[in-house]
This record gives structure tokens, sequence and C-alpha cells, in this order.
């Protein structure tokens, strides 16, 4: 495995590799990371993660500060999961002080994660954008953990005739359902015991739309009931929304993605699921 600290020491390596398959990263890896990688091992000749936390996807109020970093533990888990390259770049290396070009994806951006969190997809979009561009890999691995950052990338991709192909990657949870996340780190043990109402309240809607339910305001309400039960958890939305433009629908239908933020003390949860084959 090599570890690559500039762009140019990146290209010197990517030269001779074959198919690559790129896994972007913030580093701090769990499963769901892993799970990225073990499905790009198996489509591709050649592995390259990036590790680099993205400071313009942070907003001045957000835990870029106390975001969590382990450099060590990740090169270790990524050299067993059958890593070739790494990509970890220093800030300066990806922003240069003069650094005055962004990539803006209207539209998808300003509803749900993009609406509390202003400029947050900006600066996903670049950064992919610029990933895809030093890594030119064939293939970009996303989870499903982060639904709209996938519409959002598969957008740019497609408007800006990118050459790597999205792959989208189930998300990985824990045994009581619970999405894995780095945030998760933050929730005391009675948080914790908590968290896992998120993928009931998913479950208790997919139960609903597989016995026949098409109303996405009763697929609304019937999450919000179950959250509504957990007295630790307070709603920032619920949605079901059409998977391309995620403009909330009447109407439920088979790929609708339901998804929801939740705020556990102090720490916004989120989740989803996209709708499978009806009756
Ligand atoms: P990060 O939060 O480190 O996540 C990296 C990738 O892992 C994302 O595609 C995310 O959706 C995926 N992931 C996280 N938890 C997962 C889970 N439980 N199951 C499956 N996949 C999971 O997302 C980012 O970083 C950044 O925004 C990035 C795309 C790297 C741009 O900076």
């Amino acid at each position: 495995m090599l570890v690559l600290e500039t762009v140019e020491a990146f290209r010197a390596a990517r030269q001779p590799v074959g198919v690559l398959g790129l896994v972007p990263t913030m580093g701090f890896l769990h499963a769901g990371h892993l799970a990225l990688v073990e499905q790009a091992r198996a489509e591709n000749q050649t592995v390259a993660v990036s590790v680099f936390v993205n400071p313009t996807q942070f907003g001045p109020n957000e835990d870029l500060a106390r975001y969590p970093r382990d450099l060590p533990r990740d090169l270790q888990m990524l050299e067993a999961a059958g890593t070739d390259l790494v990509f970890v770049p220093s800030v300066e290396q990806v922003y240069p002080a003069d650094f005055s070009t962004s990539v803006d994806v209207s539209g998808v951006t300003g509803v749900l994660e993009g609406a509390v969190r202003p400029g947050h997809f900006r600066g996903v979009a670049t950064v992919v954008c610029k990933l895809f561009n030093i890594v030119d890999a064939e293939r970009g691995y996303f989870g499903q953990k982060d639904v709209q950052q996938t519409v959002v990338i598969r957008r740019m991709a497609r408007d800006l005739n990118l050459r790597t192909k999205v792959v989208v990657v189930p998300t990985v949870r824990e045994p009581d359902g619970l999405a894995l996340s780095s945030r998760n780190t933050y929730l005391n043990p009675e948080q914790r015991a908590a968290a896992p109402v998120l993928f009931r309240a998913l479950e208790a809607a997919r139960g609903r739309w597989e016995a026949g339910e098409q109303s996405a305001a009763v697929l609304r309400e019937v999450i919000n009931g179950v959250l509504a039960r957990e007295s630790l958890a307070r709603v920032d939305y619920v949605s079901v929304a059409d998977p391309e433009t995620l403009v909330e629908l009447d109407h439920a239908a088979q790929g609708a993605i339901i998804s929801l933020a939740v705020r556990i003390g102090k720490t916004r949860l989120i989740d989803n699921l996209i709708l499978p084959p009806g009756e």
C-alpha cells in the first residue's frame, strides 16, 4: 500500500495501475467505510482511498475542530482491507491560498441536509470533483447512508460529464439497526440506547408501504409517531422525496427516498431507506 500526500505524488503512483475504484472518506474509518473499500476491491483492479477532512463542507458552527481523527489506525485498517493507494493530502494541497473555484449544484442541494447546512454540498461537490480529477477513477464509491450526497454527486458527475461512475453501497448498521457513523462516538450510553429509533421508524414506514400504503403523508406520520415515543429524539425533518429531484411526494412510489434527521442531545443523526418494489 502506498500512502501519497501530494497531487503530484498520487498521479505518479497512479500511472500504471489499470481500472481504478476510488473511495473518498474523511477518515476515522469504520465498517461502513470498509464496505465501500470491499466493493471497490471486488469491481476494480486497483483501489484508492482518500482520507481528507474537508474544511469547506463544515459550517462555521459545525464540528470541524472536534471531528475525530486517527490516521495511523485508518492506515492499518485500509492495508488490511487490501487498499493499494491512499491519498492523504494536507488542506494547503487541496486548497491553495488563492483557491477561488467551486462547484454549485442547484436544486437538490437546497432541501433536507442542504437547508440546514448552507454551503455544505458546495464543499462536498467541490472536493469530490477535485478528487475525481486528481484520481481519474473509473468508479467512485459512496454510502447510501448519506443519500442526498449521492444524489448531489450523481447530478454533478452527469452535468459536468465527469468520467467517474458513481456507485452507491448499502448502509452498514449495528445489530440494533443504528447506521454506523463517526458521529455515533459523540453519544453517551443513554443517547446511544435511544438512537436505533431512526431505524425503527424507517422500518415501520417500510412495513406500511409493503402492506400497500401509498400516501406519503401517512408514511411521514408513521415515522413521526415512532419518533415521538422516544423522549430523547428531536425531529429535524422527515421526508418522502423523488430520488432524482428530492422534491417531496404526495404519492410514494418504488425508488422514492424516505429520509430523516433527528437530534439526540447535541448530535444530529440521519438515516434513510429507498422504497423497495411494492405488492
Ligand atoms: P465520510 O463521512 O468519511 O464518509 C465516507 C463515505 O462512507 C461516504 O460515502 C459515506 O456515505 C460512507 N458511509 C458512512 N457511513 C456509512 C455506513 N454506515 N454504511 C455505508 N457507507 C457509509 O461522506 C464523506 O465522508 C464526505 O462528505 C466525502 C464524500 C468524503 C467528501 O468530503
